[in-house]
């Protein structure tokens, strides 16, 4: 099973994905929408092609997504996992990888979609944050949830202890829901052909 991870930041999910052991999938694409993001210098390490392209370049969207779309299926890709991909995915791409674009965000959704998560939890003083991985729908961080993970929010937390509790914790969840999601729909699909 071939699939391509989207990623923009710094990749450490990205990183957790390509070691973790027994991945039972290949990640055969980085796609990444910010030229000189630290993701990329980790998939150049590990010899994984990337697609970087800058939005702005391109007159919408639909345009690039149609490029993207090309991209995925000429490397045989058949499920895309986003990993700190600050965009909302287009109709292009959602109807072509339907129920297969699978995204993680750092709370507990419906709780604080967008941008900065951690922070937001923060300033809002709960006492219990965590890890979503959802099937991503048109809207910002709506779809239908997978797995959630929780963590606490301690008296003495700073913003940094609760993001690195919340990195670890993501670095395992994420790569263990691929593994599952591809188990059941290889099981699906091999239920299909008897
Ligand atoms: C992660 O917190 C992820 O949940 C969110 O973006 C962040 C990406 O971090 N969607 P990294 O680039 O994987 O370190």
């Amino acid at each position: 099973v071939k699939a391509c991870v989207f990623a923009s930041g710094t990749g450490s999910n990205f990183q957790a994905i390509i070691e973790s052991e027994n991945l039972n999938c290949e990640i055969v694409l980085l796609v990444c929408d910010k030229p000189g993001a630290r993701v990329i210098e980790i998939a150049e390490k590990y010899s994984i092609p990337t697609f970087v392209f800058h939005p702005k370049d391109y007159t919408s969207k639909a345009v690039y997504e149609k490029i993207l779309v090309e991209k995925l299926k000429s490397a045989g890709v058949t499920w895309v996992f986003l990993a700190g991909y600050m965009r909302l995915i287009g109709p292009e791409l959602l109807d072509t990888y339907e129920g297969k674009i699978v995204n993680i965000h750092p709370s507990l959704l419906p709780d604080f979609p967008g941008k900065d998560a951690i922070g937001q939890a923060f300033q809002a003083g709960v006492d219990k944050t965590g890890v979503t991985i959802h099937f991503v729908d048109a809207g910002m961080d709506t779809g239908p949830v997978i797995a959630q993970e929780s963590v606490e929010v301690l008296e003495n937390d700073t913003i940094h202890t609760v993001t690195a509790r919340i990195q670890k914790i993501e670095h395992t969840l994420y790569p263990k829901v691929i593994n599952q999601l591809i188990n059941e729909s290889e099981a699906t699909l091999c239920a299909k052909e008897l």
